[in-house]
């Protein structure tokens, strides 16, 4: 299973230049990712509108995992607008575009968060990345991949939105978060990518977040008013991994650059945000849940970058 799906991604690697075919001379690159990337699960959090959570619960979730012994590494692939970084605290010397400029090595823009925590960052409204050539990007998903696999989760916190290149980033990562809030537009726009993402990956292990709920209550009701939608039209349900409740102490904490689960441990969205890591660890026993990472989404975030965030909210 594991076996296919590399040989599935490595095929849609894409052409190589000459350039970049000598500087990997005796590396090739299906066996730098096939061996990379077996023990890393890599999990999407992404939403059709924008302002949703998937920030929050990116840096939040990652250091739940963390605290759970678990080596977590954030990569915020919001290149219209990273904030990742903000919201945790750190101030990184590099980021991403600094690795694929040649300024750095991806270890050097790899920053230590919190104990298990590492975030590499992004630099905001980076519209040059499309300028990019393909050895570079190339070049960029090897380190990538090779960085990833020294943990065991890679959360990846993209842009909002349902753009064309939507499919492929989801496509990219095995497991995809949707996170969604109580109103009829961001639930209009959960179900738009749930519909793109489910197409693009059936076998994907695809979950959804209702976030900033006012109680429990509410977020089972519009988990279960949200499956109805996705089994009338797409004949699905998909499971709701967590429900997060609004609380303002989020402000604060983002406000203090401290993620809310070391800030206000607890307050209802940090025991929330705890109970979504356990059952993060729990789907972990499902063996479909591992595919590893497809590099062609890295390939696509050059032109997300370039589409702004891609967001419609
Ligand atoms: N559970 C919550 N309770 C209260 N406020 C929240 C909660 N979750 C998120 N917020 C608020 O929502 C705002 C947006 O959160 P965040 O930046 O994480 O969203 P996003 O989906 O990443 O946005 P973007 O689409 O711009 O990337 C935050 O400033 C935060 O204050
Ligand atoms: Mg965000």
């Amino acid at each position: 299973m594991l076996m296919t799906d590399m040989k599935e991604n490595i095929s849609t690697y894409g052409p190589v230049d000459d350039q970049a075919a000598s500087l990997r001379a005796g590396q090739p690159a299906g066996r730098i990712l096939s061996s990379a990337i077996t023990g890393t699960r890599c999990i999407t959090i992404a939403s059709g509108k924008g302002g949703v959570g998937k920030t929050f619960v990116s840096v939040n979730l990652g250091l739940a995992l963390a605290r759970t012994g678990a080596k977590v590494l954030v990569f915020d692939a919001d290149l219209g607008l990273a904030n990742a970084d903000i919201q945790m605290g750190v101030d990184p010397e590099y980021t991403i575009q600094d690795v694929i400029y040649g300024n750095c090595s991806i270890g050097d823009a790899i920053v230590q968060v919190d104990k298990n925590l590492s975030l590499l960052a992004s630099s905001s409204g980076s519209v040059e990345m499309v300028e990019i050539g393909s050895a570079r990007r190339q070049m960029f998903v090897e380190d990538l991949v090779r960085a990833a696999s020294a943990y065991d989760y890679l959360l990846i916190d993209v842009a909002a939105g349902i753009g064309p290149n939507i499919s492929s980033f989801v496509n990219a990562s095995s497991e995809l978060l949707v996170v969604l809030a109580n109103e009829p537009t961001s639930i209009m726009d959960a179900y738009s990518l749930l519909k793109l993402a489910y197409k693009a990956t059936p076998s994907s292990s695809i979950m959804t977040v209702m976030n900033m709920v006012v109680s429990i209550d509410e977020g089972e009701a519009l988990s279960q008013r949200l499956a109805g939608i996705t089994k009338r039209f797409l004949g699905v349900e998909f499971p709701c991994a967590g429900i997060v409740v609004f609380d303002h102490m989020v402000g604060n904490s983002i406000r203090a650059r401290n993620p809310i689960v070391r800030y206000a441990p607890g307050t209802g969205p940090a025991q929330c945000i705890r109970e979504l890591a356990a059952a993060t660890i729990r789907k972990g026993g499902m063996s479909s849940a591992v595919r590893g990472i497809n590099p062609e989404m890295f390939e696509r975030l050059a032109d997300m970058g370039s589409a702004g965030t891609g967001g419609n909210g």
